[in-house]
């Protein structure tokens, strides 16, 4: 869906802001909103490009560069970090060849950490695509991106 037909389903006003940009990267395949969007949502919402980019720059679950097809947020909360979340992310580093924050050449995957999740009792928790996955160890993590990577060559 293009930025003006989403636009056209808010009303004009700055209150809108949050929900436009989250509809909006939601729809977008590369997950970001860029420059010229940015501008264009600006001029929606009746507000400046800075506010708009400095309500980007404050959640992180925004971005203002391209990400991948698939965002894996890793929680980086306490529960989840007594229960090895720290291991998690290393095996997904070692899976997808990435670090935390970067996006894999093939702009398949992007590696996030997250605040809790809501599911502190099942620790380590991460999610991807809107799904949340718990209990994780390394040979689920493992089992979970090859399951992403067939969705991928289907
Ligand atoms: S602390 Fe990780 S899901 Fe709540």
């Amino acid at each position: 869906m293009v930025l003006h037909e989403i636009l056209k389903q808010y009303p004009r006003t700055e209150d809108s802001l949050i929900e436009i940009l989250l509809a909006y990267q939601a729809e977008k395949k590369d997950h970001f909103i860029s420059n010229e969007e940015i501008a264009e949502i600006a001029q929606y919402v009746q507000t400046t490009e800075s506010k708009v980019c400095s309500v980007l720059s404050f959640y992180t679950f925004f971005s203002n560069k391209p990400r991948g097809r698939y965002i894996i947020y890793v929680c980086k909360d306490v529960p989840c970090y007594v229960n090895e979340s720290a291991n998690i992310v290393r095996t997904l580093e070692r899976l997808l060849g990435i670090k935390v924050g970067e996006t894999t050449p093939n702009k398949m995957f992007t590696l996030e950490y997250a605040s809790c999740l809501g599911y502190c009792n099942q620790a380590p928790a991460m999610r991807i695509d809107g799904k949340t996955y718990t209990d994780l160890n390394p040979d689920k993590v493992k089992a979970i991106i090859s399951e992403y990577r067939g969705k991928q060559n289907a």
